[in-house]
């Protein structure tokens, strides 16, 4: 199938590592014109250098934390001034946030503020073009929403659910889709560093809690944020979409 991908504008925030890096490589192998944000710029052009010598056009490197106040103009104005305009964000950018129930507010804060709020300003900046356009899609990375115990990243992520649900439905008539992605277990530095780094508990958890029995790579998001980020792909719209191997338990 020809996914009629060539030629797109796409930014991916979170690209310099996991599920954003894996995704930059396959919708550059597809023909887009992509933009990289993260804040480890020599990381993001070590990516660039692989993408444009597998003889793709070299990624736009736009070295920024999105949680800086003032960021989500900027980056509009970086792909605007590479693009003309953009057809796709992929809202990667992020990570879990495991706290005490009654961490403090500047805890909540700096999670929500990174999980939810910038994501929801970034798009912002995109949505007036993309409704011009008459074409648009928006695919926000998410998480779970069985929690474990607290952690921010969950509350920040349930919240990026309802308000793109609801952001769908304003859109769905220009062309543009919203639709959100929560991973299980996905191969990435978080969870290869941070929250799984003992290989024996990983090969544990694995077949304890995910019914396909392994975790998955970035690809396995990245093949489907193809799909949806395609013309293919019109009807389908504020949907939460779990890329888990099975993991989630309920129907929702
Ligand atoms: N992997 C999983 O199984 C899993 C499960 C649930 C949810 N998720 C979600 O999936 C998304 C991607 O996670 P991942 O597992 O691929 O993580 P990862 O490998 O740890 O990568 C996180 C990415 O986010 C970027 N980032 C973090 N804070 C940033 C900031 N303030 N400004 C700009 N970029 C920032 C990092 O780049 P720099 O450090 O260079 O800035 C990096 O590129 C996240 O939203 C995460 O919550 C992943």
């Amino acid at each position: 199938m020809d996914l009629q991908l060539a030629g797109k504008s796409c930014l991916i925030t979170g690209a310099s590592r996991g599920i954003g890096w894996g995704t930059a490589k396959i919708m550059a192998d597809e023909g887009c014109r992509v933009a990289l944000v993260a804040r480890r710029e020599q990381l993001l052009n070590e990516l660039a250098d692989e993408i444009a010598g597998a003889g793709h056009e070299r990624p736009v490197v736009i070295a920024e934390d999105v949680t800086r106040q003032g960021a989500p103009e900027q980056i509009r104005e970086r792909a605007y001034a590479a693009f003309g305009g953009l057809d796709i964000l992929v809202n990667s950018a992020g990570g879990s946030r495991p706290i005490p129930w009654d961490a403090p507010v500047d805890v909540w804060h700096e999670g929500m503020t990174l999980n939810f709020e910038m994501l929801r300003q970034l798009t912002h900046q995109f949505i007036p073009g993309m409704r011009e356009r008459k074409y648009g899609r928006v695919i926000n990375i998410t998480g779970s929403s069985e929690p474990r115990g607290v952690n921010v990243a969950n509350a920040a992520k349930g919240a990026v659910h309802m308000w793109a649900k609801g952001l769908s439905r304003i859109v769905a008539a220009d062309g543009v889709t919203v639709n959100s992605l929560p991973p299980g277990r996905i191969n990435s530095e978080q969870i290869l560093e941070r929250l799984h780094p003992d290989p024996e508990e990983r090969e544990r958890f694995a077949k304890s809690e995910i019914p396909a029995g392994y975790f998955g790579e970035p690809e396995d998001m990245g093949y489907l944020i193809a799909f949806l980020c395609s013309p293919r792909a019109r009807y389908i719209t504020g949907e939460v979409i779990h890329v888990d191997g099975g993991m989630h338990k309920f129907a929702l």
